[in-house]
């Protein structure tokens, strides 16, 4: 069984999205650890309210690589996989990538290459486009870069605030993120260039 290292900042949705996925049999893997490097992120409390293995590695004054060797002391000791991001407010070290190469996900709320960054729905909402969603993604070290596995698209209303598409676009976030580590879990897929292809 693949074992998943899932890492966290916040609310924690995605991960319990994957851990739903996982319970129904829709994703055959299982859930290493959860790591948050925030001490305060509702989704470790989620995740250990759920029997999880979960650990808060904190990233306040610590320089970046040094923080990234410390995750991945914790990812090799449980023998992680795949390393998937989600709601991670960090970038990664290129230590980190070389570490786990083309096995790191990432999920962000928009159609990369538009709208990388903080606060991805308002700025397509205050950009006018009339679809957004969005898209799961190898990482490297830059920003919300990096292949494209997954996508889905949500269409933006006249009358959306943007917690309301923000809505519409989670909902979508939790059915892709299974969808692309199912994926990449299977190793039926190649790349070139940028373009991740499914293999037959
Ligand atoms: C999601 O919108 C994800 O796309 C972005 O951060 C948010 C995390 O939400 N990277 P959650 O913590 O998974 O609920």
């Amino acid at each position: 069984m693949k074992r998943l290292g899932i890492l966290i900042s916040g609310r924690g949705s995605n991960f319990e999205a994957i851990a739903d996925s996982i319970e129904v049999g829709r994703l055959e893997a299982e859930i290493a650890i959860v790591i948050s490097n925030n001490p305060h992120a509702k989704g470790l409390r989620t995740a250990k309210r759920r029997g999880f293995k979960a650990v808060c590695i904190r990233s306040r004054a610590i320089d970046r690589e040094a923080y990234d060797r410390l995750v991945i002391e914790k990812l090799r000791q449980e023998r992680v996989d795949l390393v998937c991001l989600a709601g991670f407010m960090r970038l990664l070290s290129a230590h980190f990538v070389n570490e786990y190469p083309r096995r790191i996900l990432n999920i962000h709320p928009s159609l990369l290459p538009s709208f990388p960054g903080l606060e991805a729905q308002l700025q397509a909402l205050e950009h006018g486009v009339k679809y957004t969603g969005c898209t799961v993604h190898f990482v490297d070290e830059r920003l919300d870069a990096g292949p494209i596995i997954a996508q889905a698209v949500v269409r933006v209303r006249d009358s959306d605030s943007e917690d309301q598409l923000a809505a519409r676009i989670l909902e979508e976030e939790h059915r892709v993120y299974t969808e692309a580590v199912r994926l990449v879990l299977s190793g039926d897929f190649r790349i070139e260039g940028r373009r991740v292809l499914r293999t037959p």
